[in-house]
């Protein structure tokens, strides 16, 4: 289970087990959650009830009502009004973060195994410029993480950063638009290789926080007002 410490008051975030028992769970409450349309393979209705779970959990912790973010056309969550948030899932965990949409402007967060990470053929190539490649092999130099959990973080923290910024720029952009340019204890930060609107200029910089535990890296940005 993941747990996040030291977040702002105006924020909430819940983690649960992806393991069906969301079905129990949502019983009361399946009508505030929007339904998966149709043929929906088990694996994606597990993941999908159990991040909306997730979101519920996080959203009546911080407002005190029973809400879920609806299905938008392009399939990114639609947050109830007034509330900021994003969803993760694995094979494992399901979580969620929300903020108070006047206090907090975007929200972003993705958790991955590095072990299923690690699987993925030719992941590198297609997320990694040459600077960033460059890092990674300086970072392992120094023995904080392996190679594995750098690229695991790296992918991570890009999923985050999308996540964050898609609600406010409406296109997809790719993993090589954005470049990780230091990586810290707990943090990376990462700079937009393009203009992605009129609001995100090229060498606009983000910083992500990070953890691992279990074998997983858990990334996540909260951008204040
Ligand atoms: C959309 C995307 C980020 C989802 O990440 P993922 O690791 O595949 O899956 P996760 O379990 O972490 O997240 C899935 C959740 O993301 C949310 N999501 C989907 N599309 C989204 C979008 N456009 N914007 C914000 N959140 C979105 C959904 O809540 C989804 O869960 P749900 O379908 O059950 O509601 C990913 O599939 C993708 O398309 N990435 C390419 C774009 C990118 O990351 N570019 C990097 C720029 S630096």
């Amino acid at each position: 289970m993941f747990s996040l410490s030291e977040l702002p008051a105006c924020a909430r975030f819940c983690c649960v087990a992806v393991d069906g028992s969301y079905r129990s769970r949502l019983v009361r409450d399946i009508h505030k959650v929007p339904r998966l349309l149709g043929r929906v393979v088990d694996r994606r209705q597990r993941e999908f009830y159990s991040g909306r779970w997730s979101a519920l959990c996080a959203i009546e912790s911080l407002t005190g009502r029973k809400e879920a973010p609806d299905i938008a056309d392009d399939r990114s969550p639609l947050w109830p009004l007034g509330l900021v948030g994003s969803i993760s899932h694995t094979d494992d965990w399901a979580l969620a973060l929300v903020a108070e949409a006047d206090k907090a402007n975007r929200i972003g967060i993705d958790l991955e195994s590095v072990d299923a990470v690690s699987k993925v053929h030719g992941l590198v190539e297609l997320i990694a410029s040459a600077y960033e490649l460059g890092l990674l092999v300086k970072t392992v130099q120094t023995g904080l993480m392996t190679m594995n959990e750098l690229i695991a973080l790296m992918f991570s923290a890009k999923e985050s950063l999308f996540k964050a910024l898609y609600p406010q720029v409406g296109v997809y952009f790719d993993y090589l638009d954005a470049e990780i340019v230091q990586v810290e204890a707990g943090y990376v930060e990462l700079r937009l290789l393009k203009a992605l609107n009129n609001t995100f200029s090229k060498g606009d910089g983000f910083r992500i926080a990070f953890l691992f535990q279990d074998r997983h890296v858990l990334t996540w940005q909260i951008d204040l007002l």
